[in-house]
């Protein structure tokens, strides 16, 4: 297991304004978070890079955003009024709730450590119910999505016509899901309203097979890619009493988080149940026309299913070290460059006027091409691990040499080298550095 405490992150994340409490000045909303300007850009990048990863870079995958509100009748025949929920049971000594199917001991509450206090499960149902329109009534009863998943299957004949896209093809979504979940938990990793970067991957029944495999490898390559060691990641096939409803095989990602081996992506080989199910309930026939074969199939469909706010504490956690420098301990963030929410940070070495005039001059010429900081408060050897705890890769000095010269000193975040640069170079070395990373 990682050395790094959920603690320390948690700690990390609020002091340096990655993630508040959301309402913090209510006294908070337990389970919902709000991302500060660190936190902003880190899921920006981190979003970003998925997309990058999933649409641009691919031919066979098109882009999707769809609405969070739905007509009620995709959860119905989508199966998740029936079946998306969890065993809720309530110790009788404490009150307390908990999912059982999470209990490390079936029988002891984790809250008062009373034995045989719980009372028998019931389904709890997930889904956050609204009303739409100004009558609160039956009628009028709308779900928030569970899953960004859905919006795809629906919008299945309209992308596929549109885009003219045959098959094998995907179709990915970025957005907010949200779930009444009975134990929110560990900080950002389960809460009732997150984000999820989802992707339907269609093909015809007999390539499903092929396609689950290609999937689970090239998102198992994306989170290395990103920086995130290979011995913190692992497949994890589920048991078929495990599976969705939905679900002929599932494979989850699994990180090695603080507290053990917990999912990070679920990739699912969903067959043609959602296609089946919306065609059935909508009286839209949403099979696929083969023209060379003059065939209708339902096609079947892959789904790498991952959590955004997830996957951005975890790459958190995976980027936290601490190292012994002289007799301090430096805490580095060694983020990927790609996803480091500030790039360059330009600190001039005092607060002088004229210091502070070129520093201006060097961020300017910086800003367009990367979020840049500029800190001018406190001693330069404080700024320097500032920010390193923040995982900005590349510092650049202005100091009193530079109003001479004309160059600056650019400090690199985990060795630590410094080199010197020529101010009017300082763009074109530092995309060198960046090259292929960002
Ligand atoms: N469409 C399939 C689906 O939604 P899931 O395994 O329930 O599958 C996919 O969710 C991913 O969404 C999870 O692997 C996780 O990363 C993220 N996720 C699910 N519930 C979450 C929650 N309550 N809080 C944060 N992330 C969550």
């Amino acid at each position: 297991m990682p050395d790094v405490t959920l603690d320390t992150i948690v700690n990390l994340a609020q002091r340096r304004g990655f993630v508040f409490q959301s309402s913090e000045i209510y006294g908070g909303v337990r389970s919902a978070y709000d991302y500060g300007p660190l936190g902003a850009e880190l899921l920006r990048n981190v979003r970003d890079a998925w997309w990058e990863a999933m649409v641009r870079d691919r031919d066979d995958v098109v882009g999707l955003d769809s609405a969070i509100i739905q007509a009620p009748k995709v959860w119905e025949a989508s199966g998740h009024l029936s079946s998306f929920s969890d065993p809720l049971v309530e110790c009788t000594n404490c009150n307390n709730r908990f999912r059982q199917d999470k209990l490390d001991d079936p029988e002891q509450c984790p809250s008062c450590g009373k034995r045989g206090t719980f009372t028998e499960p019931r389904e709890f149902h997930l889904m956050f119910k609204t009303f739409m329109g100004p009558v609160e009534d039956d009628a009028a009863i709308v779900y928030l999505r569970p899953e960004t998943a859905q919006g795809i299957f629906l919008n299945y004949e309209n992308v596929r016509r549109t885009a003219r896209l045959r098959l094998p093809f995907g179709i990915a979504q970025i957005g907010k899901a949200f779930r009444n979940e009975i134990t929110p938990e560990k900080f950002v990793f389960r809460t009732r309203e997150f984000e999820q970067m989802e992707m339907e991957f269609f093909c015809r029944p007999e390539e499903a097979e092929q396609w689950h495999q290609h999937w689970l490898d090239a998102r198992m390559a994306w989170y290395t890619a990103l920086g995130m060691k290979a011995d913190h990641l692992r497949l994890r096939p589920h048991d078929a009493d495990e599976l969705s409803h939905y679900s002929a095989a599932t494979s989850d990602i699994e990180y090695l988080f603080p507290w053990g081996w917990d999912e990070l992506e679920g990739i699912a080989n969903r067959t043609d149940f959602d296609l089946r199910a919306h065609s059935e309930a909508s009286g839209q026939d949403l099979r696929y026309y083969d023209q060379e074969a003059d065939e209708r199939f339902y096609p079947y469909v892959i789904e790498p299913a991952a959590g955004l706010t997830r996957s951005a504490f975890s790459f958190l956690i995976d980027a936290y070290d601490e190292e012994q420098v002289g007799d301090e301990t430096r805490v580095v963030l060694r983020l990927h460059p790609r996803l480091a929410p500030i790039k360059v940070a330009v600190l001039p070495l005092s607060k002088k006027d004229e210091l502070v005039e070129v520093t201006g001059e060097v961020a300017a010429a910086l800003r367009h091409r990367w979020a840049i900081e500029v800190d001018v408060t406190q001693s330069i050897g404080r700024r320097y691990r500032r920010q390193d705890e923040i995982g900005t890769p590349y510092c650049v000095t202005v100091d009193f040499d530079t109003l001479d010269d004309r160059a600056v000193t650019v400090r690199d975040r985990d060795s630590m080298e410094q080199v010197r640069i020529p101010i009017t170079d300082l763009p074109a070395h530092l995309e060198e550095r960046f090259a292929g990373a960002i």
